[in-house]
């Protein structure tokens, strides 16, 4: 995740920063991005919230005060933040998609809001991501993790339903940027991108494992797969991704 910029992977955020705007980062991760947005808003306050201690402690390492002093990295779930109207921007990257109760996020993320700020999220449908010719135990692996997510509430397309939930959550003036990326073996960025899913094979696939919903050696042999598929000259990726914005009324 580190080489993320907002530049490749969030382009709908950078025209809402502008310095002394305060910022919510939800699902902060490595804090690549968060970093990026405490940059352009600075002197304006940046939390990065992550539920994972570790990530959190990682990113504050990389990037926090006094490095860059008007950011800080927070752990905690966003399900229980206590947030009330103090940011103008609460954005949340690639991360309702990992939270299997959406409109409980939304709802304190809205409250997080001060009247007229904007709330942010950007997801997947990670149920249309297409491959070019893929390999066997690609297609098993990716139908598995599906399955995965679904058993544990998380949305497969849930780039399809921002709009909706975000107009459900209170928002006003919703409007969804939908972003359709396909990347070839030949395209500087189809390693990060198509990399990213190779490394899900690795971190995600393990847990898949350990819920019984695949054999390791299934996983393994996905993995080998795709690595090889990778370096196929015609080897291309397409992901359907959407950033939904409102206003906090
Ligand atoms: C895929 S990463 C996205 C990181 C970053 N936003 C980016 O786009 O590069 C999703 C992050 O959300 C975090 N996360 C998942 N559920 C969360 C929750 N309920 N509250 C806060 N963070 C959460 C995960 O720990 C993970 O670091």
């Amino acid at each position: 995740m580190a080489p993320r910029t907002l530049a490749n992977s969030h382009p709908t955020l950078l025209p809402l920063l502008a310095p002394g705007v305060s910022v919510l980062d939800v699902g902060s991760g490595p804090g690549a991005l968060t970093a990026e947005i405490a940059r352009r808003v600075a002197p304006g306050r940046v939390v990065g919230l992550d539920v994972n201690r570790e990530m959190a402690r990682l990113a504050a390492e990389q990037h926090a005060s006094p490095l860059i002093p008007n950011l800080v990295f927070a752990v905690g779930d966003i399900r229980a933040a206590e947030w009330h109207g103090e940011f103008d921007v609460v954005n949340a990257a690639r991360t309702l998609q990992w939270i299997p109760d959406c409109p409980t996020a939304l709802s304190r993320m809205v409250r997080a809001t001060a009247p007229g700020g904007r709330v942010v999220a950007m997801d997947a449908d990670l149920a249309r991501v297409e491959w070019s010719g893929p390999p066997r135990p690609w297609s098993r692996f990716v139908s598995a993790f599906l399955e995965w997510r679904a058993a544990q509430g998380l949305e497969n397309t849930l780039a399809s339903r921002l709009p909706e939930l975000l107009r459900k959550s209170g928002l006003a003036e919703v409007e969804s940027v939908p972003r359709v990326t396909r990347v070839r073996a030949t395209d500087a960025d189809f390693f990060r991108l198509a990399g990213a899913w190779r490394m899900l094979a690795e971190s995600r696939g393990r847990q898949m494992v350990a819920a019984g919903l695949l054999g390791e050696r299934e996983r393994s042999l996905a993995l080998a797969s795709f690595t090889r598929w990778m370096q196929r000259p015609g080897a291309a990726q397409t992901t359907w991704e959407a950033c939904a914005v409102g206003r906090r009324q």
